[in-house]
Order: structure tokens, then sequence, then C-alpha cells
């Protein structure tokens, strides 16, 4: 059976989307692994009452982020974990964790990407540039992780209406749900080997 492993920084509603996912059969897997860079964070909880590994790997105890990410992959290699996905994780990582782990590192961003992403762009900052943009749609985008930030080849989006009363925390509790739904599956239809890629673009055979 597959192994994937998590990669978490704070409250873990995606890592969470992704165990019940797992305990009602829609993901053929189970979750080998959770590291997050912090320790206390509640996705470390959620991990603990279904007993799955967790490990804190603190960036700021390592030199540089080269070192971060050697520390990370050792974990994710040790634990045989065969797909990682980021999961609301908040740190750079280096690209010789994509090397080892080729078109099988996921990550979700609560936007329509490649608008409102890249430096800067995560959590509350996110929904406030959509909403200050004027949008009429924003979103979640599941997407193959590549060496440089939130550009890699889309497997799933799933869109919400901004509507004039939004505010950046009502905007992101609607996205949030959108992440809960497209993540298993992308996670699923990437373990059937129904990813397809060509260029950016993502075919699901
Ligand atoms: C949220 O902003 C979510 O949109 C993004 O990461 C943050 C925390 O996610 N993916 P989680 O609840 O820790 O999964």
């Amino acid at each position: 059976m597959a192994k994937i492993g998590v990669l978490v920084s704070g409250g873990g509603t995606n890592l969470q989307a992704i165990i019940d996912a797992i305990a009602n059969g829609r993901i053929d897997a189970e979750i080998g692994m959770v590291v997050s860079n912090k320790a206390g964070v509640y996705a470390l909880e959620r991990a603990g009452l279904r007993n799955i590994p967790t490990r804190v790997i603190d960036h700021r105890q390592y030199p540089s982020t080269v070192e971060f990410t050697r520390a990370i992959l050792e974990v994710m290699q040790t634990s045989r974990i065969d797909l990682i996905c980021l999961a609301g994780f908040l740190r750079i990582i280096d690209r010789l964790l994509v090397d080892a782990y080729p078109n099988r590192i996921l990550n979700i961003h609560p936007a329509l990407l490649p608008a409102f992403g890249g430096k800067g762009m995560y959590g509350h900052y996110v929904h406030e540039a959509v909403i200050a943009s004027g949008v009429k749609y924003s979103g979640a985008t599941v997407h193959l992780v590549t060496d440089e930030t939130d550009v890699g080849p889309i497997i799933a989006q799933g869109i919400v209406a901004v509507e004039d009363n939004d505010t950046p925390d009502s905007l992101a509790a609607k996205v949030l749900g959108i992440e809960h739904q497209i993540y298993p599956q992308a996670i699923q239809l990437l373990l059937e080997g129904r990813i397809k890629i060509d260029g950016l673009r993502v075919r699901i055979k």
C-alpha cells in the first residue's frame, strides 16, 4: 500500500481531510509520517489521534534550507514514503526534495494559480489580495511541486464566488472547503497513475 508523508506547519485541516479520505476509502494509501516545522501545532495532535508517526523538524535549527530539507528527506526515506503532500506547510524546501521525489510532491494553494501565487502569497495575504483585486471568483489549486514556488503542473482546481460582502476570513473559509474536497481527489488520481504531465498541462487519464 502506498505511503504518504505530509508536511504541515499549523492547524492541519488539509491533513485531516486526507486522514478522513483514507478512513472512508477515497484514498488508497496510508499516512506513514507527518512532519511539522513547528512543535505544538494542532496538525500534530490530529496525527497523534490516529497513531500516525510524527516528527518536528524545526527549520530554525538548521543553518540552511538545504540542511533543513535534507533532514526532511531522510525522515521521508527512512519511513519509506512514496508521495509527499505539503498541507499548510509554510517553509521553502530545497530542490533536493523535488529531485528525490520527481512528480511525487503535491501542494495545495488557496487561490487559482498562477494568479495570487508566489512570494508572500500564503494564508490571509492571499485572500486580502484576491478581494482587493476585484476578481469575481477565487478557489484552490493542487499542483505538483517543482523547484519554483507555486508554479508546478496543476492537477486540480475548484472555484468559489467572491461576494461583495466577503472578508478575507469569510473567503478563506469558503476556499478551505474547496481545498478539503480537491486535495484527496488529486492524491487518489496520482496514486492511480492517472496523471499525465504534458508541459505545464496535466491530463487525467
Ligand atoms: C490555509 O491557509 C490553507 O488555505 C493553506 O494552508 C493554510 C492552513 O492549512 N493550504 P491547514 O489547515 O493547516 O491544512
